[in-house]
């Protein structure tokens, strides 16, 4: 097992509340150890052009609160190249990284799979995503704070459809994955959800919408996951007002603001959680590996294996479960 004298730190993706408490943990778990750190800003990108800060314990002082990556993040496409990854680690070997940890998504989790089989350099993931698309953890760092985002903007947006009698279609985003919209969905009280994992037919839609007419619903909330075949919020409002005319539909497309934000009490525990575990598991001679949340504790899973979109599955029961509660 070699000794490693100096760990690289990057996030890489979509920006997520929360990265920062988890370069925070990774960096200030190395210094304990008696390891150097240095840190790749613009993620691959950054790699790509040797533009790395030597960190500290106080250059991570004063961010557990804040949303954003200090680091900053980029996506690369140069990086999957053959030379585009042998020129990044080159770059690594000559800064004398001789071990790195990679906070982000599902991309990032690829890019390292690659560096780790083609290069012996110890690799450690950390699912950073709001999208909470990673098979191998409960929870990826982001999410819990993108999701009370969104409740925050349907609280505000039932009280507005409740004065004018009026349905709402609120996108959220999620990529492939409807996490969001289903977690928002049920913590917001949506009359209906739509989500990329389940093919919900118009006229489904709009007999569920019908019988909450009848029941005297005056107003009504409708969670798209950007990702579901409708075609998005703004197509499927168009599609049933042509066929149900009883409210006045509106359309919300959150967009970006669900990227940002300070993270949630749950997100720095578990970014705190999962970045001093992935430097002592790199310490322990651990690599190629995701550390991840299962049932509250810390779990290792192959990266292969956490790429694995067809073993991530959405909670079957909370998807019964909204339609029972929206009656
Ligand atoms: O992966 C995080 C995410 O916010 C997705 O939910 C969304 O589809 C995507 O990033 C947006 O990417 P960009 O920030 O490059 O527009």
């Amino acid at each position: 097992m070699t000794k490693i004298n100096k760990i690289g730190v990057f996030t890489s993706g979509g920006d997520a509340p929360g990265m920062n408490a988890c370069i925070r943990a990774v960096v200030r778990t190395a210094i304990f150890s008696g390891v150097e750190v240095s840190g790749i800003r613009r993620g691959y990108q950054g790699m790509l052009e040797s533009d790395f800060w030597t960190m500290n314990a106080r250059s991570v002082g004063n961010i557990i609160h804040l949303g954003g990556t200090i680091l900053k993040t980029a996506r690369c496409l140069e990086f999957m190249t053959d030379e585009g990854i042998e020129k990044a680690y080159r770059n690594l070997k000559s800064e004398g990284i001789d071990a790195l940890v990679a906070i982000g998504g599902d991309g990032t989790a690829k890019g390292a799979l690659r560096l780790s089989e083609r290069f012996d350099i110890p690799i450690m993931c950390i699912p950073g995503t709001i999208d909470n698309d990673l098979y191998g953890s409960d929870f990826t760092i982001g999410y819990d704070t993108a999701t009370n985002t969104v409740i925050e903007a349907i609280d505000k947006i039932r009280d507005t459809a409740a004065s004018h009698n009026r349905m709402f279609f609120v996108e959220v985003m999620g990529r492939d994955s409807g996490c969001i919209a289903l977690r928002a969905g049920i913590s917001g009280g949506a009359e209906a959800v739509l989500l990329p994992e389940v093919e919900t037919g118009i006229d489904e839609l709009i007999s569920k919408l019908s019988i909450d007419a009848k029941n005297k619903k005056t107003s009504s909330i409708v969670i798209v996951a950007e990702g579901d075949k409708s075609g998005g919020a703004y197509q499927l409002a168009q599609r049933v007002t042509e066929k149900f005319d009883y409210y006045d539909v509106k359309v919300t497309i959150l967009g970006h603001l669900q990227r940002g934000g300070s993270p949630s009490s749950f997100d720095r525990v578990l970014a705190s959680r999962l970045g001093y575990a992935a430097v002592n598991e790199l310490l322990r001679g651990n690599s190629g590996q995701m550390v991840g949340l299962r049932g509250n504790t810390v779990a290792l899973t192959p990266l292969s294996e956490a790429l694995n979109a067809s073993k991530f599955k959405l909670e079957e029961d909370l998807m019964e479960m909204v339609s029972v509660l929206s009656i």
